[in-house]
C-alpha cells in the first residue's frame, strides 16, 4: 500500500539525476507517512507530497521533528525549493517541523504551523519567519496562508477555526461542524465515516480506536465470545485477513513473531504462538548454506549460532577456529562464548571437536544436546572428540541418540567416565560402531575418584556428580538423582 510507508526521505547526495528520479511516480500519490518526512540537500523545486494529508510521527528524525525540511538549494546558483505545496497536509499526530536554510522556499513562513501539528505545545515548531523579497504573495482567496502562490494552494484550517467545543477538528465553525472525534487532519461531515484520515484505525472507511476484537464479552452468558466480525490491525487499517507474507500476533499482523513466539500454521493461517521454554530455532551448521564456505567455528561466526535450537548441519571445531587463525584475520574465540551451544537441543549432521579452550574441562556447552543425526558424517563418524588434552568429562547429560554415524573418542588423556556410557545404547542403525580408545585408563580415572556418582544406576554417567547419570539408582528428582523421595524437596 503505497499511502502506508513508513517515511519519506528525499534527500540529494548523490547526483542530480538520482534526486529526479527520488521524486518520481510514487510519492504523488502518498497521502499518509507513518513516520517522518525528511527533505535535505535537495535542488528540485517542489515536493511531490501534494496529497500528503497526514504524518503520524511514530518515528521521528532526531527524535524531534516529523517534517525536516532543510538546506535545499544549490550553492552556486539559483536552483532550490521554491514551494512547500503540502496543500493537503493538515494533521501531524506527533512530532514538530523544522524547516531551515532553503534559500528559496516561499510561503513557508505564510502557514499556521500549530493548526497542523497535533500538540503544538510539547513540539517544537522552528521554521523562518521570513520569506525572500522576491516571493508572490498568497491568492488573495487564501487570507494569507498558503503552500505556493496559485488559487488551489491555500491553507485550510481544520483546527483553529473550530467551535470551541469541538475535542478536535471540524469542517465549519459552528458546533454542528464538529469532526468525529477519531477523525485526523479533518472531515467532511460529522460521522466517523467522514473523516480525512483516521486517528487510530480505518474499518472499512469508518475511523474506529480499535478493530473489531476476536471474543467479544455477552454479558448475559458472562463469556467470551468469538465474534464472526472480527478483524486483524494492519498498520492503521483493520483487515478480514492478514495480507500475505504478514503472521497473525493475537489481532494484529506482524512481520515476524517477536522472539518469545514462534511462527505456527493453524487452519493455513501463520501464526505466532507463546514457545515453552525456549522458542525453536533452526540455523545452518558448518558447511551448510550460509556457512558454506565456514571450516570450523570461529569467533566470525559463533553469533550466528545464538538461540539456536537445531543446527542443520554439523558443528566443527578446529584449531584455526579456537585459538585463532592469523592468515585469514581470525582472532581466537572467547571461550565464554561456547556457551551459545547451550540452547542446540539437535544436530542433524556431525559433532566434531579437534580443538577445545585449553581450560574448559568439559563440553557441558552441549548439555541440552538431545540427537546427533548423523545425516552428514565425517569419515563415517558422527562424534569425534579427538586429542584434548584438557577434557576430563563430556558431560553430554542429554545426549539420549546418535540416529546414524560412528563414534570415536581417541586419544584424550585426561578423559574419564566415557567407559561407563553405553555407547550401543544410543545407536539407532544396526551397523554403528564406536572406537573409544587411548583415553585416561579407567584405573587411573578411579584411583582419582573420577567415577560416577554412587546415585547413579550402572548404566553409567557423563560425568562426577548425581546431574550426570544416565539412569538414577534411586530417583530422580529434575535431572538430578536423589536418594530418597519426599514431598517437601520436590
Ligand atoms: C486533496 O484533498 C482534496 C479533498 O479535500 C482532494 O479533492 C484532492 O484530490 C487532494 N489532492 C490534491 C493534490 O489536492
Ligand atoms: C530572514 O531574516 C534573517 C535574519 O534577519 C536573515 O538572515 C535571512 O537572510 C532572511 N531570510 C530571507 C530568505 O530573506
Ligand atoms: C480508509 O481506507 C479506504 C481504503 O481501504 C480508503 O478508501 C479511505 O479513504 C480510508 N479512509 C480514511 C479516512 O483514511
Ligand atoms: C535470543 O533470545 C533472547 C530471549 O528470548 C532474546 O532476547 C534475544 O533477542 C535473542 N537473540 C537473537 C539474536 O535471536
Ligand atoms: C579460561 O581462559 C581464558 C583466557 O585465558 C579466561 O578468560 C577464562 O576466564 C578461563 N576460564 C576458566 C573457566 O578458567
Ligand atoms: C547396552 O545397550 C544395548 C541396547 O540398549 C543392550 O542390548 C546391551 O545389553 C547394553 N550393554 C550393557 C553392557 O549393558
Amino acid at each position: 500500500m503505497l499511502n502506508e510507508q513508513n517515511q519519506v526521505e528525499l534527500q540529494w547526495n548523490q547526483v542530480d539525476a538520482e534526486a529526479k528520479s527520488n521524486i518520481g511516480m510514487p510519492q504523488y500519490s502518498i497521502r499518509e507517512v507513518t513516520g517522518y518526512v525528511l527533505v535535505a540537500l535537495n535542488q528540485f523545486d517542489y515536493l511531490p507530497l501534494e496529497n500528503l494529508r497526514i504524518i503520524r510521527g511514530t518515528k521521528l528524525y532526531e527524535d524531534q521533528y516529523s517534517l525536516a525540511v532543510f538546506l535545499n538549494y544549490r550553492r552556486d546558483g539559483n536552483f532550490g525549493l521554491r514551494q512547500l505545496g503540502l496543500r493537503n497536509l493538515t494533521e501531524i499526530l506527533s512530532g514538530g517541523v523544522y524547516v531551515d536554510q532553503n534559500k528559496f522556499l516561499c510561503h513557508a513562513d505564510t502557514i499556521h504551523w500549530q493548526d497542523i501539528v497535533k500538540n503544538a505545545r510539547n513540539n517544537p515548531v522552528v521554521v523562518p519567519t521570513n520569506s525572500s523579497a522576491t516571493c508572490q504573495k498568497c491568492h488573495r482567496s487564501c487570507n494569507g496562508r498558503c503552500w505556493g502562490p496559485k488559487e488551489g494552494q491555500c491553507q485550510s484550517l481544520t483546527k483553529t477555526v473550530c467551535a470551541e467545543q469541538c475535542d478536535g477538528r471540524c469542517f465549519g465553525p459552528y458546533v454542528s461542524d464538529c469532526c468525529h472525534r477519531e477523525c485526523a487532519g479533518g472531515c467532511f461531515g460529522p460521522k466517523d465515516t467522514d473523516c480525512f484520515a483516521c486517528t487510530n484505525f480505518n474499518d472499512s472507511g469508518a475511523c474506529v480506536t480499535q478493530c473489531p476484537q476476536p471474543f467479544l464479552y455477552n454479558p448475559i452468558t458472562f463469556q467470551l465470545e468469538h465474534n464472526p466480525g472480527a478483524k486483524y490491525t494492519y498498520g492503521a487499517f483493520c483487515v478480514k485477513k492478514c495480507p500475505h507474507n504478514f503472521v497473525v500476533d493475537q489481532s494484529s499482523c506482524v512481520r515476524a513473531c517477536p522472539s518469545n513466539k514462534m511462527e505456527v500454521e493453524q487452519n493455513r493461517i501463520k501464526m505466532c504462538i507463546p514457545c515453552t521454554d525456549i522458542c525453536p530455532k533452526a540455523c545452518d551448521g558448518i558447511g551448510t548454506a550460509s556457512l558454506q564456505t565456514a571450516q570450523t567455528v570461529d569467533s566470525s561466526n559463533i553469533d550466528k549460532f545464538v538461540n539456536c535450537t537445531k543446527i542443520n548441519g554439523n558443528l566443527v571445531f578446529l584449531i584455526t577456529g579456537i585459538k585463532g587463525d592469523v592468515y585469514h584475520n581470525i582472532e581466537a574465540l572467547d571461550p565464554e562464548k561456547l556457551n551459545v551451544f547451550r540452547s542446540v537441543r539437535e544436530i542433524t549432521g556431525f559433532l566434531n571437536i579437534q580443538s577445545w579452550p585449553d581450560n574448559m574441562t568439559d563440553l557441558s556447552v552441549f548439555s541440552n544436546l538431545v540427537t546427533i543425526g548423523g545425516r552428514a558424517l565425517y569419515s563415517g563418524i558422527s562424534l569425534l572428540v579427538l586429542k584434548q588434552q584438557g577434557i576430563s568429562s563430556l558431560q553430554l547429560q542429554s545426549l539420549n541418540e546418535i540416529s546414524a554415524g560412528n563414534v570415536h573418542i581417541a586419544e584424550n588423556s585426561r578423559l574419564c567416565y566415557y567407559d561407563t556410557v553405553n555407547w550401543t545404547s544410543l545407536f539407532r542403525a544396526p551397523n554403528q560402531k564406536f572406537l573409544i580408545r587411548n583415553n585416561r585408563g579407567p584405573h587411573e580415572c578411579s584411583k582419582h575418584h573420577m567415577v560416577c556418582d554412587p546415585l547413579c544406576s550402572d548404566a553409567g554417567c557423563w560425568g562426577p556428580g548425581p546431574d550426570q547419570c544416565l539412569t538414577c539408582r534411586f530417583f530422580s528428582r529434575g535431572r538430578t538423582c536423589v536418594e530418597t523421595c519426599n514431598l517437601y524437596e520436590g
